[in-house]
């Protein structure tokens, strides 16, 4: 967390929390969704209005850059602005609000800009601002009020801005989206998808939702809170806040998106069985199996980092494993029934909530994340018993780390294979493999696959 902020002397405001979000993004790789919450965090005194102004800055800002980039690139020579990371943060917010905030007049939303920039970067540097940015403000239709709900001035507004999130991720990403995602309009309408999602709770066993249901709604009246249409485990909360403040956290529920919910959950672990989580992390989807196969069953967790093993606590986790997949297995000598390959990806089905990701990943990324997934899911099908199963599953909708991977795995035994549950069937129609889409399902992006050790 860094102490630099950009609020010069002015009070902390919509702008100047999201510009500090952005310059956090791009200068130390923070997530935005985390840096967002750390900053509101730090600014209780902050009005809701505010905080819902500053969410919408980052993500609209991150969502469109590109589309913001070329707009400024027609008036600025060169992109010198862009390397000083708080002056392209105001101009890219300027630039925002000018083309999409109906509700801000471009006048404002100039001077605004050219302030903080001024009182963070000098006369010379706010002196280009302003310039460049008035020229943005001319190339946008003038306008007069904020249009009325539903009239065509604010359908013209949102089209202009859905396609500017439709156009700013990288050709090639575009490209492999439209790929991956079939024909029609399903890239754009996964690009368009909700950016904000809510907080999902995951509910321990034995829980009743019902009654969970009326505690959260009592505890926080204004809030939206509703049962997640997939997962039966899954509460679904809006405009709550920080969940972990909220009645039975960590206790009742933990924090899980849906879809990560349901991937545990398609592994078709049994009380007893005795399951492996070859990816395990920080053990998200480990904590849901060790509910699953309690009482009397067992999960083996490994990961490469051990230092996310050591985070997982639970009493039916028995064994943790360090193990790099690609060089080995480590210590581990057994075979299993069922295992869960939660592998690494390019994370391209979280662009909703990570829009920065559009901008760090390369062309040459999904095939390179497939050659490290085919690797771990080849090693660990080592240690499947013969007719056993792998729940394949990745956080990304691409081809390569999709079926690209499952289709080489049968040159490791491994054969796809119907999914067991009744939950997985459903989703995958009876297939062997099935996406999770926001558009679709409203969860993040997953691709899950099931296979059997011939
Ligand atoms: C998608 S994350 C797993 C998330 C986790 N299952 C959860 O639900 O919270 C992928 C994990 O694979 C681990 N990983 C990456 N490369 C690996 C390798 N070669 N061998 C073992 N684990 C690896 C990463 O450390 C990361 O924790």
């Amino acid at each position: 967390m860094t102490d630099r902020d950009f609020f010069g002397s002015e009070a902390p405001n919509a702008r100047n929390v999201a510009a500090t979000v952005l310059v956090r993004v791009w200068e130390e790789a923070a997530y935005a969704s985390l840096a967002l919450d750390a900053e509101l965090d730090r600014h209780p005194g902050l009005d809701r209005r505010d905080a819902a102004l500053a969410t919408e800055l980052v993500y609209g800002v991150l969502r469109t850059a590109a589309s913001l980039e070329r707009s400024i690139g027609k008036h600025a020579t060169g992109d010198r602005y862009r390397r000083k990371p708080f002056v392209r943060a105001h101009m890219l917010i300027a630039a925002y609000s000018i083309a999409f905030l109906e509700r801000v007049p471009p006048f404002a939303a100039v001077s605004e800009a050219v302030s903080a920039i001024k009182s963070e970067a000098g006369t010379q540097v706010a002196g280009f601002a302003n310039a460049v940015l008035r020229k943005v403000a001319g190339d946008v239709p003038a306008r007069g009020t904020a249009p009325l709900a539903g009239s065509p001035a604010e359908s013209a507004a949102r089209m202009r801005l859905a396609r500017a999130i439709a156009d700013s991720p990288p050709a090639w990403l575009r490209k492999a989206l439209a790929e991956s995602l079939g024909s029609g309009d399903a890239a754009e309408a996964f690009l368009l998808a909700d950016p904000i999602p809510a907080a999902n709770l995951c509910l321990r066993s034995g829980r009743s939702r019902e009654e969970w249901l009326v505690t959260l709604r009592e505890a926080v009246p204004l809030a939206e809170v509703c049962a997640g249409s997939l997962s039966e485990r899954c509460i679904i909360v809006r405009g709550a806040g920080d969940p972990e403040r909220l009645p039975g956290a960590g206790r009742d529920w933990t924090v899980q998106e849906e879809g990560a919910q349901l991937i545990a959950m398609v592994v078709g672990a049994q009380p007893g069985d005795h399951v492996l989580d070859a990816c395990a992390g920080r053990g998200g989807k480990t904590m849901l199996l060790a509910e699953l196969v309690s009482p009397d069953g067992a999960v083996d967790a490994a990961d490469r980092h051990p230092n996310k093993l050591a985070r997982i606590v639970s009493p039916t986790v028995r064994d943790r494993f360090p193990i790099d997949w690609s060089v080995g297995s480590g210590g581990l000598e057994r075979t299993y029934a069922r295992v869960l390959v939660d592998a690494p990806c390019t994370g391209t089905g979280t662009l909703r909530r990570r829009p920065e990701i559009a901008e760090r990943l390369g062309a040459a990324d999904p095939e390179r994340m497939a050659v490290v997934q085919l690797g771990i899911a080849a090693r660990v099908a080592s240690h499947l018993e013969p007719g056993g199963r792998m729940i394949y599953a990745v956080c990304s909708v691409l081809r390569a780390e999709c079926e690209g991977v499952v289709d080489a795995l049968a040159a490791y035994g491994l054969e796809r294979c119907p999914f067991d549950t009744e939950l997985g069937a459903r989703l995958a129609e009876g297939g062997t493999s099935f996406r999770l889409l926001p558009h679709v399902h409203g969860t993040d992006g997953y691709f899950v696959a099931s296979l059997r050790k011939v």
